[in-house]
């Protein structure tokens, strides 16, 4: 499924934004602020992503879980898209930049719903970089949606394969993940993207969020161009070390 294992940029980076509220204590500020320093972060990054040659950007925005969080952050965090969307729609759609959705839009509220059709319908013939953005996203949820599509489809057991699998998940139409990003400190995936996943690079950074720019992309880029992508297979360039490597 991956195309060029070889590539020095990655053409698809998928980040779990972590620590903003971190970021907003550390200035005495209440969470909500690092949430929106952290929106700012994201417009930067897409600029950055795409400058580098990166053609999918895949972010986590709002998880399946966030909405155990306090009701006033989950509410800041929907007020932030729709304000987002109004401010930075058109930004965006002049930078070239492909909005697409992912996650589940029938438990979020329908102004949010709105603005999210809105986005991705006025940038669809946009083709720089198409930033994902997960919203109510979760793992799990995407592997249960893409068999319950599968499902209703008729699909057979015996029809159902990885290639036909993936059609269903909710990247369907982007190419594998190939460099993981976890800003934050922690070492996890989230219940993000899974399935996607399978064989992207990891790079973990104890950078905060909102601290995110071109220093540490260029970082996690130049560490994603140093390692030896196999897919399972072995080395090619050298028999000795592919005998020693499962
Ligand atoms: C995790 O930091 C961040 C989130 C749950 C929200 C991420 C949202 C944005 C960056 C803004 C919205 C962006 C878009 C594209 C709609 P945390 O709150 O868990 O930080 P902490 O670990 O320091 O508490």
């Amino acid at each position: 499924m991956a195309d060029d294992p070889n590539r020095a940029v990655p053409r698809h980076m998928a980040i779990v934004m972590d620590g903003n509220g971190r970021w907003a204590k550390k200035r005495f500020m209440p969470r909500f602020f690092g949430h929106k320093a952290g929106m700012d972060t994201v417009l930067r990054v897409v600029d950055l992503c795409a400058e580098r040659g990166v053609e999918y950007l895949t972010v986590f925005a709002f998880s399946s879980e966030n909405w155990k969080r306090p009701a006033d952050e989950v509410s800041g965090l929907m007020s932030l898209v729709l304000v987002g969307v109004a401010k930075y729609l058109q930004r965006l759609a002049d930078a070239g930049v492909r909005i697409r959705v992912i996650g589940d839009r029938e438990t979020i509220p329908d102004k949010l719903k709105a603005a999210w059709d809105q986005a991705e319908s006025s940038t669809a013939n946009n083709s720089r970089i198409t930033l994902t953005v997960a919203f109510n996203y979760g793992g799990r949820w995407d592997m249960v949606q893409a068999c319950r599509r599968a499902m209703n489809d008729g699909l057979k057991p015996e029809q159902v394969d990885e290639k036909t699998f993936d059609r269903y998940t909710a990247l369907a139409y982007a190419p594998e993940v190939d460099l993981f990003i976890r800003t934050g400190g922690e070492v996890r995936i989230s219940n993000f993207l899974l399935w996607q996943i399978a064989y992207a690079e990891l790079v973990f950074t104890d950078c905060l969020w909102p601290d995110f720019g071109a220093q540490q992309i260029d970082e996690a880029i130049a560490s994603f161009a140093k390692r030896d992508r196999r897919f399972g297979g072995i080395r090619e360039t050298s028999p000795a070390a592919a005998a020693v490597d499962s």
